[in-house]
């Protein structure tokens, strides 16, 4: 029996030192090339190649090496009777919502205006206001729900939604209340998983709902959004500013107008960190529950795509 990684893009020697650690005893493959493919029982794989998982006759498990999956069921080749998981980190979830805190902080106290400042070497003492922001989080998952309360804790006004009605301290919506949702926030937080749903969700139309201008978080996939529609709505007023951490093409092509707009903040998707330890105790985990035949609470509905 054997384990495989295989995640082209993606550094993967922290994997294997935690593996190492925790499971010394069993082979473990980098890359997908192996002279033994009846071994594999466990893939851990970010963006594999298409059908490369086949070859793999005896895999019991299909573990995504980060919080989503879109990137693993981009192959529409995997045999559906393999379970695929992904991690559920809290560590995972406090590196996200520190980012957001982030995004959010820099645009109450109106950082980058400082900067701007700053720049000219100007003490803009009383110029610029602390914004009262009306926050919505679109995607209350694990993740959302997770900044979600952390916001609404720290005294944000926050609201949330969701496919489904959720309890939270803080108003939620769900199913086809989105426009009263988007109607009531000026800050717009964007944890959706990416599905064929949410392809192409934060577009031109969507930021027509608003009823003020609203500030654009999108931490969740580029494929949520669009980004000439992104664009259009900074330049109408409709969006006040954007912070991006996703793109529609990754990395960002040095020619998209985005790099160079004043009120665009650009980083390179790095909101959310994936912790290695965690996430291979997570796979050993399934792997465990798999063998014993117990339920699985990591694993993803092809279906639902999350
Ligand atoms: C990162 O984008 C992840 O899905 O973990």
């Amino acid at each position: 029996m054997s384990y495989i990684i295989i995640a082209p893009p993606v550094p993967t020697q922290k994997w294997k030192e935690e593996l190492e650690i925790i499971a010394p005893e069993i082979p473990l493959i980098i890359g997908p090339e192996t002279d033994h493919p009846e071994e594999v029982i466990c893939a851990m794989v970010w963006k594999q190649e298409r059908g490369i998982l086949n070859r793999f006759e005896n895999l019991k498990l299909i573990f995504s090496m980060g919080a989503g999956v879109d990137h693993v069921l981009a192959d529409d080749t995997i045999p559906k009777h393999i379970p695929i998981c992904r991690v559920v980190d809290p560590q995972m979830a406090f590196s996200m919502s520190n980012f957001i805190l982030m995004a959010v902080l820099n645009h109450n106290r109106s950082f980058y205006d400082f900067q701007q400042a700053r720049e000219k070497s100007h003490w803009a003492q009383f110029e610029f206001e602390e914004r009262s922001l009306k926050i919505g989080v679109l995607g209350t998952g694990f993740l959302g729900m997770d900044i979600a309360k952390k916001l609404h804790a720290l005294g944000f006004s926050v609201s949330g939604y969701s496919n489904s009605h959720k309890d939270t301290p803080f108003p939620s919506y769900a199913g086809d209340q989105i426009d009263t949702f988007l109607s009531k926030i000026n800050v717009l937080i964007c944890l959706v998983p990416y599905t064929p749903k949410t392809q192409g969700l934060l577009n031109y139309n969507l930021f027509k709902k608003f009823s003020e201008p609203t500030y654009l978080i999108n931490v969740s996939r580029g494929s949520v959004h669009v980004e000439k529609d992104i664009l259009t709505a900074l330049d109408e007023g409709i969006l006040s500013g954007a912070f991006l951490d996703v793109f529609e093409h990754e990395p960002l092509p040095s020619n998209s107008p985005l790099w160079k707009h004043p009120l665009v903040q650009i980083t390179p998707h790095i909101a959310s960190l994936t912790y290695p330890k965690e996430s291979v105790l997570q796979m050993m985990d399934c792997l465990e529950k798999i063998e014993k035949d117990l339920p699985l609470t990591q694993e993803v509905s092809r279906e639902k795509m999350y």
